[in-house]
């Protein structure tokens, strides 16, 4: 090793930034869509996988390490054992099951409570101070279910909820409109999935409100039939289920803006899973989407958005709809 020795005079120890620990479990689609996107986004240069699979785990492992040199030479290890995720920041749960073609994603809810029930205690043994974001689905119920088995305080058990949903919102409209999504500034807060709740009241670009334009904008009377943007923002993963068996690059950029906006506590709003009891009249203790301030310790606050009747009778429905769902489940 006398090579070695005359190259590198001060033997030093690799000093991995741990501040920027993200671990993701489940290297499925979703899991490795979104290890792809923080590792070339550069959102962390520190990533633990985890899963109940070894081969895939290495496979993916040892494909990422080659390609460390165009990766910000990150830090990427893999294994079952979750003694690796330790001193994690943010643990992402994309472990589970996944809907079948047509199938509705609130189906899956018990056969993921039993994996959540299996990983959740693991993750906190390591990282009792780490931020929970969970994609798994039905991801409203089993954010729920995972701040139930974590005892963690409610802002650091974060679902991923509609922040897809809502960027899938603003590509459409973007269609419509001939103008950059980015720049199209448009929430659906409530159930990630079919009863979910477009806030035609505020959908603006640069202020200008598309109500201000079109009075009944998103209702049945709307001759313009701006709702048929809805329908097609809830019919997306259907589609695209259909298509190519899941859904997975959407939802791994989504996760990376989520994990960059609590890693950097940029204070960004973002519309994920929440405890929304208490808000818009919310009574139960349910988890659902609204527009949230995101940072290091997670959830900083809840914007109050001002809904019409009909936003607001949305909103309740999915709530009551996410309360029966929590009902049925066995711990
Ligand atoms: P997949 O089947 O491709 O991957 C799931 C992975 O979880 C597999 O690698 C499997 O080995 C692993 N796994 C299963 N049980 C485990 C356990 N106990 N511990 C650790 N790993 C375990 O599924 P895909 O497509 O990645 O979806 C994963 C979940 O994400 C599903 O529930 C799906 O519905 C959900 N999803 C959520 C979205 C959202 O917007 N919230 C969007 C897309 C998918
Ligand atoms: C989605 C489903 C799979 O892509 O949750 O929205």
């Amino acid at each position: 090793m006398a090579t070695v020795g005359k190259l590198l005079q001060a033997r030093q120890e690799k000093v991995v930034d741990t501040g920027n620990k993200v671990t993701v479990v489940g290297v499925g689609q979703v899991g490795m869509a979104t290890v792809f996107s923080l590792l070339t986004q550069g959102v962390t240069n520190n990533i633990v996988m985890v899963d109940t699979n070894e081969d895939k785990l290495k496979g993916e492992m040892m494909d990422l390490q080659h390609g460390s040199a165009f990766l910000f030479n990150a830090n990427i290890k893999a294994g079952t054992d979750y003694s690796i995720t330790a001193d994690s920041q943010i643990c992402v749960i994309a472990a589970g099951v996944r809907q079948l073609e047509g199938e509705d994603r609130r189906n899956l809810v018990q056969r993921n409570v039993e994996v959540l029930k299996g990983i959740v205690p693991k993750l906190l043994k390591y990282s009792p101070n780490a931020i929970l974001l969970i994609a798994s689905n039905p991801v409203d119920v089993l954010t729920y279910v995972t701040w139930k088995i974590s005892g963690l305080p409610k802002h650091r058990v974060i679902g991923s909820g509609t922040n897809l949903d809502s960027a899938r919102f603003r590509y459409l409209l973007s269609q419509k409109l001939n103008i950059a999504p980015t720049s199209c500034h448009a929430y659906i807060i409530g159930e990630h999935g079919d009863s979910s709740v477009p806030v035609w009241s505020s959908v603006n670009i640069a202020g200008v409100r598309l109500r201000d334009l079109n009075k009944n904008i998103g209702l049945d009377s709307d001759e313009e039939n701006w709702k048929e943007t809805h329908t097609q923002v809830v019919q997306s993963a259907y589609e695209v289920i259909k298509l190519k068996g899941y859904t997975s690059w959407a939802i791994g950029l989504s996760l990376t803006q989520l994990v960059k906006a609590i890693l950097t506590n940029a204070a960004s709003v973002h519309a994920v899973t929440t405890c929304v009891q208490g808000e818009h009249g919310i009574t139960d203790n349910v988890f659902l989407s609204l527009p949230c301030v995101l940072g290091r310790n997670g959830v900083l606050d809840v914007i109050r958005q001002p809904l019409t009747d009909v936003e607001r009778e949305q909103v309740f429905k999915s709530a009551t709809l996410m309360a029966e769902l929590q009902a049925k489940i066995k711990f």
